[in-house]
C-alpha cells in the first residue's frame, strides 16, 4: 500500500491534536488484538512485547475472561459498596486464598492500591504500634515507581515524575535499592512500613541482590515494621511465580496488586493482608465508588482462577528461560546488559548504538512492539500466552535492529 493510502498518519495526528502530551507513544494506532498479537488500522500485525505494562498477562481477549465480562455486562455492572453484590465474596475469598492472606480490599488503579497501603500502614502505626500522632515514616527505595498521585510522586527519585508537583507529602525516607544496611539504618521507632517493588519494573527490570528481600523481611519483623510489596507489575505470573517475592520464599505483610488483576479488561487493584493489619480500617475511613464493582469482580475472579491452575506461572518460568538464552546471546552484539525473570526482561542497549526509543521504533518497523525506559534500556514483557516461536521472532527482530 502506498503511504498516502495509509490510515495511520492521520490517526496519529488526530490523537495528538486532542490530548495532553503526557505520553510519547510510538506512531502506531491499534484497532484489534488477540492473544499476543495486535493489528493496526492499516491491517499490519505486531507482536505485543509490552502487554499493557503487564496488565495483559493472559493475552488480549482471553476467552475465559471475555466470557465472564460479557455475562456480567448482561446482568449487573455497578452497585457501589453501599450495597453488597453477588460477585464480591467469591472474588475477595479467592484472591485472599491466592495471596495466603485473611482479607482483601479492592480498588481500581495501581496507584490507588499504593495509596491504600500507605494509609493502612499509617493507621496501623498509630493504632497498633503506638507511633505518636503525625510522626509515621515509611522507608522506600530510590528508582522506585509506585504511580502518579501527588503523595506517590513525593517519594519518587525520577525528576520527570516529580518536578513541579510540590508541595510534597512528608513522611518518606528514600534509601538505595538493594542496600539492606541502608534500609535497616533508616528504620526508627516511628517507622511503620517499608514499601518496595520486589523487582523494579519501570527502572528497567532491576532485580535486587539475592538475599535482599529475605533480609528486608527479617528486619521488618525484628523492628515491628510492615513489609509492603508492590507486586502491581511483578506479580500475578509475570516472573514465573505468582509473586516475585516467591522466588526468595518471602511473604510480605501486604501485597499491592493491580494491572493483570483486571485481565486487560477493567482496572482492578487490591491490597491483601491479614486481619491484624487491614482490620484497622473501619466504615467511612477509606473507599472508592468503583472499587470491587460487579464487572471488576466477575473478571478478576476468573483471573485468580487462571492463576490458581499454576499454568501461567509455569509458562512464564519455562518460556522465560528461552527468552533469557536468546537475549544473552546478543550481549556483546549490541547489548551491554540483560536481566530476565520469567517473561520479563530489561535489555540495556549499547548507548553508542541507539537510544531505547530508537530501538523500539525500529522494532516496530519489524512488527514487534516494546517500550523503552531510562535512556538505552528497553523492557520486554510479552503476554504469558506467547509461544516459543514468537519469542524467537522477537529476539530475531532485536538482533536485526542491533545489527542494522
Ligand atoms: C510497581 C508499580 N506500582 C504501581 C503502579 C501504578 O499503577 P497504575 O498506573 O495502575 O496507577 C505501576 C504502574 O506502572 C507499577 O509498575
Amino acid at each position: 500500500m502506498i503511504d498516502d493510502m495509509l490510515r495511520t498518519p492521520g490517526a496519529v495526528r488526530d490523537a495528538e491534536r486532542w490530548t495532553a502530551h503526557n505520553y510519547h507513544p510510538l506512531p502506531v494506532v491499534i484497532s484489534s488484538a488477540e492473544g499476543a498479537w495486535l493489528t493496526d488500522v492499516d491491517g499490519k500485525r505486531y507482536l505485543d512485547c509490552l502487554a499493557g505494562y503487564s496488565a495483559l498477562n493472559f493475552g488480549h481477549r482471553h476467552p475465559q475472561l471475555i466470557a465472564a465480562a460479557h455475562a456480567q455486562l448482561d446482568r449487573l455492572t455497578l452497585t457501589s459498596r453501599a450495597f453488597i453484590h453477588d460477585q464480591f465474596a467469591d472474588f475477595c475469598r479467592e484472591l485472599a486464598e491466592l495471596c495466603g492472606k485473611d482479607l482483601v480490599l479492592p480498588m481500581n488503579t495501581g496507584a490507588e492500591a499504593v495509596e491504600t497501603g500507605i494509609k493502612v500502614a499509617r493507621k496501623w502505626g498509630y493504632q497498633v504500634k503506638g507511633v505518636p500522632a503525625g510522626q509515621a515514616t515509611i522507608v522506600v527505595a530510590d528508582g522506585n515507581f509506585h504511580g502518579r498521585t501527588t503523595t506517590i510522586v513525593s517519594f519518587s527519585t525520577d525528576e520527570d515524575a516529580r518536578a513541579d508537583f510540590g508541595p510534597y507529602t512528608p513522611g518518606f525516607k528514600i534509601v538505595p535499592y538493594g542496600d539492606l544496611d541502608a534500609l535497616a539504618a533508616a528504620i526508627d521507632e516511628n517507622t511503620v512500613a517499608v514499601l518496595l517493588e520486589p523487582i523494579q519494573g519501570e527502572q528497567g527490570v532491576v532485580v535486587p541482590p539475592e538475599g535482599y528481600l529475605p533480609g528486608v523481611r527479617q528486619v521488618c519483623t525484628e523492628r515491628d515494621v510492615l513489609f509492603i510489596a508492590d507486586e502491581i507489575q511483578s506479580g500475578l505470573g509475570r516472573t514465573g511465580a505468582t509473586f516475585a517475592c516467591d522466588h526468595e520464599g518471602v511473604v510480605p505483610d501486604m501485597y499491592l496488586l493491580g494491572k493483570a488483576l483486571g485481565g486487560g479488561i477493567v482496572p482492578v487493584s487490591a491490597v491483601a493482608a491479614n486481619a491484624d493489619v487491614l482490620g484497622v480500617l473501619k466504615p467511612g475511613q477509606h473507599g472508592s465508588t468503583f472499587g470491587g464493582n460487579p464487572l471488576a469482580c466477575a473478571v478478576a475472579v476468573e483471573v485468580v482462577r487462571l492463576l490458581a491452575t499454576g499454568e501461567f506461572q509455569r509458562r512464564s518460568a519455562e518460556l522465560g528461560e528461552r527468552l533469557r538464552a536468546g537475549l544473552e546471546g546478543l550481549v556483546g552484539k549490541g547489548l551491554v546488559g540483560v536481566r530476565v525473570r520469567g517473561l520479563w526482561a530489561g535489555v540495556d542497549i549499547d548507548p553508542a548504538l541507539m537510544s531505547g526509543r530508537e530501538a523500539c521504533e525500529r522494532l516496530m518497523e519489524r512488527g514487534v512492539l516494546a517500550k523503552d525506559t531510562h535512556g538505552s534500556t528497553i523492557r520486554l514483557a510479552p503476554p504469558l500466552v506467547i509461544t516459543e516461536k514468537e519469542i524467537d521472532l522477537a529476539v530475531a527482530a532485536l538482533a536485526e535492529v542491533l545489527a542494522a
